[in-house]
């Protein structure tokens, strides 16, 4: 499953890396990245762009299978958020993971602070609050390998969210050791400042029903509000009674929604190209020499894995993925050697590893960054201008725009603003608010004429609010500048809320109206869609910056 060493090789760049790079720093041919290249982006987890090779948030779906299969952050992550909400601090849920902790819920109030870990970001045990907690459940092989990686990496570059240093200000065995028993004696874990000059946790052990820990919690917060002994004293005793209820929350029923996990498994690939999940695809054998069929199997495996938190035994892993009972096993043997898999040998588990496959960089794009390659195939696709816009006030706001040609005299770039009611992105973002947000905007806003073919009657501009919420897109034309027209489609979170709109922008002789709906607006559509599905994962775990 060479595989996968390009996609941690990718993740390790910031998701995106040349290709002739990806051969160097794996080892492997380039004829072979080449094709592991070409099924990763068969399988949507990769695509190609000037040259580089760049990871999706499709690929995110192998983390969420982790996530959902952990149950730490569905049964869990309310009762953080509710505990960062009453105390107006950080609060964030981090599972034992080797030789560390890795974070796989994070509840943000970050103030003052410069640095904030996000979901599949690891740190060294040695360092911050929750590790000291995993590392007192250590024998004497863990700590030959907590040894062995202190000599190999001693400024743990392996770990790429841990600020350059902060590893090796920690000391010692001796005195990691006594933090260790320091911290076994009292029950907590705490990092004064440790990481960043300034932040300042504490943490507590969340017991699995197994009598393991299953995570720790951990409160964040900064010199300016807290110390370490103010946080104990005000702090500490909400956080035991929230981690007895997390634990009383691990013990009972599963609460994850039934939708987001073994119910449907995830499907990607572009909409229109046969292509779908790993899961589908890997049973395939017909396609191509190009294409690695040990690696789809793989990551088929770690789809099907993500249904059941007790782990699955190889028949179910089998009928999951598609895979004959042989060949399942084969990818099961070489990730668990790999370390993404784990099991008794008559169920298999997917483990905290999995994140590191692009999970941290990929929860870091914002909505902009989702929708850009996307805009781009449209723009190509239909040779005018694709953009991304936001509601601002009563503005759209511009966040994203591929331009082919320059139709419009004004000039627009991101961040530009237009009145939301004379342009079509604004129709479709004023068409999502509801019906009291809709009246307010209409009752307080000026509606002036830009031309003389501007709708200006409020009564006229909700009429047509409610015509462009039926037809799920709006057309605009000669409204805000004669001579150019725009179509747009809404954008919609996980939840059905309009966030965003995408148009294209064109000048009204390129096409006929009848033309534009024609030509124009399925590919609009198709584009919004992918958008649309690259967000619902990104975001089944983590927010997604809207700008
Ligand atoms: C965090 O959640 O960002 C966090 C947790 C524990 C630490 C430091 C940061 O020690």
């Amino acid at each position: 499953m060479r595989g996968i060493a390009v996609i941690q090789a990718l993740a390790a760049s910031r998701g995106r890396r040349r290709v002739s790079e990806l051969a160097r720093v794996t080892g492997l041919a380039r004829s072979t990245v080449d094709r592991v290249l070409s099924t990763l982006e068969r399988l949507g987890y990769v695509r190609p762009y000037e040259g580089d090779a760049v990871l999706t948030p499709a690929l995110m779906e192998l983390g969420n299978a982790y996530l959902a299969a952990s149950r730490v952050p569905d049964t869990l992550g309310p009762i953080a958020d509710a505990l960062a909400d009453e105390l107006d601090e950080s609060v964030s849920l981090a599972v034992p993971d080797a030789d560390g902790a890795r974070f796989v819920h994070q509840a943000t109030r970050r103030r003052a602070m410069s640095l904030a870990f996000r979901i599949g970001d690891r740190l060294p045990a040695e360092l911050g609050a929750p590790g000291v907690l995993f590392a007192a459940a250590w024998d004497e092989q863990d700590w030959a390998a907590w040894r062995h990686r202190r000599a190999a990496d001693p400024d743990a570059t392996a770990f790429a969210a841990v600020p350059p240093g902060a590893v090796a200000a920690t000391g010692d065995e001796r005195v990691f050791r006594a933090r260790v028993e320091a911290s076994h004696r009292d029950g907590t874990g705490v990092d004064d400042q440790m990481i960043e000059p300034g932040l300042v946790a504490i943490a507590l052990p969340v017991p699995d029903p197994a009598g393991g820990i299953a995570c720790a919690l951990s409160v964040v917060s900064h010199t300016s509000r807290q110390t370490v002994d103010s946080l104990r004293e005000t702090v500490l005793p909400r956080m035991r009674e929230v981690a007895d209820r997390m634990a009383a929350g691990l013990a009972g029923p599963s609460e994850a929604s039934p939708d987001e996990t073994s119910a449907s498994p995830p499907t990607h690939g572009t909409p229109d190209a046969p292509a779908g999940s790993a899961a589908r695809l890997a049973a395939k054998s017909d396609l191509g020499p190009e294409f690695v069929e040990s690696l789809a199997r793989g990551l088929a495996v770690v789809t099907a894995l993500g249904g059941s938190a007790e782990g699955l035994p190889l028949s179910a892993v089998a009928d999951a993925s598609g895979l004959a009972r042989a060949t399942a096993r084969r990818a099961l043997i070489t990730l668990t050697y790999l370390g993404y898999v784990t099991g008794d040998g008559k169920r298999f588990r997917l483990t905290p590893k999995v994140l590191d496959l692009g999970y941290s960089h990929l929860s870091g794009l914002t909505l902009p960054q989702i929708a850009r390659p996307h805009l781009a195939a449209l723009a190509e696709r239909v040779h005018d201008s694709a953009s991304l816009a936001i509601l601002a006030g009563d503005d759209i706001q511009y966040a994203g725009r591929v331009a082919v040609a320059r139709v419009m005299s004004v000039n627009i770039t991101v961040g530009t603003r237009l009145p939301a009611y004379a342009t079509a992105m604004g129709r479709v973002l004023l068409a999502g608010l509801t019906a009291a947000d809709r009246a307010a905007y209409l009752d307080r806003v000026e509606l002036p004429a830009l031309t003389p073919h501007t709708v200006t009657a409020p009564a006229d501009l909700d009429a047509l609010l409610t015509a462009t919420a039926q037809a799920g897109f709006a057309l605009a034309e000669d409204e805000l500048e004669v001579g150019l027209r725009s179509i747009a489609v809404p954008v919609r979170d996980r939840q059905g809320k309009v966030i965003a709109a995408v148009n294209v922008a064109m000048h009204v002789r390129r096409r006929t109206v009848a033309e534009t709906e024609a030509d124009v607006l399925p590919p609009l559509r198709a584009a919004a869609a992918r958008i649309e599905r690259d967000l619902r994962t990104a975001t089944r775990y983590s927010g997604t910056a809207v700008v």
